[in-house]
């Protein structure tokens, strides 16, 4: 991992560089999940108590063309179970590394071969799915990019992960995980915030794609993006029907963004801090682009999945719990329609190609981030059009939203809150496709 000192201000802002490319298009590779130091700007000496996938923070970027087969093997070097999840790939259901659901947890020592074709091309990520509130709070993740058969062309393709850490007054990783006050209420927030980027200079007038990808357990990103003059392409891994303009945007954890543009400036990545913006990475400008190209942002090829129409079924999901609401009935610090944590019953069971619709309802006073596996939805904006396809959907304090989507996966399919400290303590539930 190289530390861009440069970049540093106030001692917790760097842009570090996401280690590419460790992973070979389609071949087999190795994951391996142990304990590690890390290099920590602004400190000597390296800081203990993360996790690493190949000894690097964040996980090495698997690339692979959109179809071909992934072969990865986890080989578990933590002293504890390991599971890895790649967010937001329709993967086959005993791929997708949830442990009850669809696979057995790997015990220390032990290796799980994942193998499976991604079908979308776009922006995803892989991270673990034991304990993530812990394991993906200590490091354990990583960007997945599938590319599409024809790319958009770009001078540099740009992955940008964001992640907050918290530190002890010490200037030490707090490896305290598991605090009650940070469940019950915005989840385990870090000073500590970091954009890991996989590039660090750029020319004015080059033609860059950038993707963003929110890793953080549960910090929400207000985002400021400066230095680009492009539009949004995709969200999530879909892309958008027409890009969209490029505005402050807010990124919820598990959530991704694709940006298109053209350089103007130093390429800044600023988050909002109270009433202050506060800059987290940055790509700087070196040297001038002699033939810039054309400046048209087209729309990435659409990938042809079923639009919701039509839907059979209506669920509800109420969210409950946290602070203020203690008597919501679940056993933990929050709950979905009552229960915490896992029901015996999941909270839908559809035939192969059933579209429903789901009420995300949240009278809590939090906000959470819900997130489907195995499948994208639609926003159901009124009695009108549906918004971009997503796999998680930010739904605030107070808010109802709803989402159709087409059950065309078969399995047992996790839904539950990406804030991870929320999930850990209650908000998660399933569906089933037969
Ligand atoms: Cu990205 Cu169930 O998670
Ligand atoms: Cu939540």
């Amino acid at each position: 991992m190289i530390l861009n000192r440069r970049d540093m201000l106030l001692g917790t802002m760097a842009s570090v560089l996401v280690p590419r490319p460790a992973v070979s298009k389609t071949s087999g590779i190795t994951l391996r999940p142990a304990p590690m130091s890390v290099q920590w700007p602004g400190r000597t000496g390296a800081l203990a108590g993360f996790l690493g996938f190949n000894g690097s923070l964040p996980g090495p970027e698997i690339r692979v063309k959109q179809g071909d087969r992934l072969r990865v093997r986890l080989e578990n070097g933590l002293d504890d179970g390991a599971l890895v999840h790649w967010h937001g790939i329709r993967v086959p259901n005993r791929m997708d590394g949830v442990s009850i659901l669809t696979q057995e947890v790997v015990p220390p020592g032990e290796a799980f071969d994942y193998e499976f074709s991604p079908p979308d091309a776009g922006t995803y990520w892989y991270h673990s799915h034991y304990l993530s509130y812990e394991q993906v709070g200590r490091g354990l993740f990583g960007p997945l990019i599938v590319e599409e058969k024809n790319p958009p062309e770009v001078d540099h393709d740009i992955t940008a992960i964001l992640a907050d850490f918290r530190m002890t007054p010490a200037g030490e990783f707090d490896t305290d995980f598991g605090v009650m006050e940070d469940f019950a209420r915005w989840g385990r927030l870090g000073i500590a915030l970091r954009v890991f980027l996989s590039q660090s200079s750029v020319r004015l007038g080059d033609r860059v794609r950038l993707r963003l990808i929110n890793a953080a357990i549960d910090r929400v990103f207000p985002l400021d993006l400066n230095g680009i003059n492009g539009s949004v392409v995709a969200l999530d891994g879909m892309p958008l029907a027409q890009p969209t303009a490029l505005e402050p945007m807010t990124i919820a954890p598990g959530q991704r963004v694709d940006i298109i543009g053209t350089v103007i400036s130093d390429v800044s990545i600023s988050t909002s801090d109270g009433d202050s913006l506060r800059q987290i990475g940055r790509i700087s400008m070196k040297g001038t682009n002699p033939t810039p190209g054309s400046e048209l942002i087209q729309p990435l090829p659409a990938h042809g999945l079923p639009t919701p129409i039509r839907p059979g079924q209506s669920l509800k999901l109420v969210m409950r719990g946290g602070e203020g609401d203690p008597d919501h009935g679940g056993f933990g610090t929050w709950s979905f329609n009552g229960v915490s944590g896992l029901p015996m019953e999941p909270l839908g069971q559809f035939r192969w190609g059933d579209t429903a619709e789901i009420t995300l309802s949240n009278p809590t006073a939090f906000d959470h981030g819900i997130h489907l596996h195995g499948h994208h939805f639609r926003e159901v904006l009124g009695s009108g059009p549906f918004g971009p396809w997503r796999d998680t959907l930010l739904v605030k304090a107070g808010e109802d939203r709803k989402i159709a989507c087409v059950f065309d996966n078969p399995g047992r399919w996790l839904l539950h809150c990406h804030m991870l400290s929320h999930s850990a303590d209650g908000m998660a539930t399933w569906v089933e496709v037969t």
